[in-house]
């Protein structure tokens, strides 16, 4: 698992140019992207980071992390994603930083998911779908993601954003439509970002093996 990992990660340096900012996602793919830029480094101007996480590990290997308000738009965002449908609308938030990812993939023009070949699926929702709320909100976002989904919510007890935020995850899902579910859950106050991101799907997709497969 973890060396089709490294291999996505690996892969997902030939779409990174000369003086690029480039926006870095979070989890244990996109650490292995992060190591391959670090041989790179010099070559481009930054990166915009999606979480702490990232962040530290950006910086200890030198590599700048540069404030999306002082970016501008970005050529290139390079992320991992927990399930990914053939219609490269993805699943994210297994990490907690899906709201800084799709802040960054939002300003970005190609998104470039890189995956294991675990996470490709017919229907997304067998992993539970991610979503952040506003603490005091997180009873009445259930209870209304309940009431229009089906699924069934849990606070993922523990846990704060690096927004300071809670997250729900949202099991039993079969999701035909990610497009309308990510619009009509996006809908309820109290919602600051859903883990679908299908509205703004990846551009193009990495799965890791040998060799890599792009999709
Ligand atoms: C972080 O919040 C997530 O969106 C990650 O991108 C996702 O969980 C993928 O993680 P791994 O690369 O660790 O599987």
């Amino acid at each position: 698992m973890s060396e089709s990992k490294r291999l996505a990660g690996e892969k997902a340096i030939d779409y990174v140019e000369d003086g690029m900012v480039v926006g870095v996602g979070t989890g244990s793919t996109v650490a292995f992207f992060i190591d391959a830029l670090a041989r790179i480094r010099h070559r481009i101007a930054g990166a915009v980071s999606s979480s702490e996480q990232s962040t530290q590990r950006l910086r200890g290997h030198g590599i700048e992390v540069i404030d999306l308000n002082n970016a501008g738009p970005l050529a290139l965002y390079v992320d991992g994603a927990d399930e990914c449908d053939p219609r490269k609308h993805l699943i994210k938030g297994g990490g907690a930083a899906l709201t800084r990812e799709k802040i960054v993939a939002e300003a970005s023009e190609k998104f470039v998911c890189i995956i294991d070949p675990a996470k490709r699926v017919d229907v997304l929702g067998r992993f539970p779908l991610p979503i952040e709320v506003i603490p005091m909100a997180r009873s009445l976002v259930a209870r209304a993601i309940a009431a229009q989904t089906g699924g069934q919510p849990v606070w993922r007890e523990g846990v704060t954003t690096d927004n300071g935020n809670w997250l729900l995850d949202v099991h039993g899902l079969a999701i035909s439509d990610p497009v309308a579910m990510e619009r009509e859950l996006n809908q309820i106050p109290g919602v600051v970002s859903v883990g679908l991101f299908a509205r703004r799907p990846a551009d193009v997709v990495i799965v890791g093996g040998e060799p890599p497969l792009v999709l």
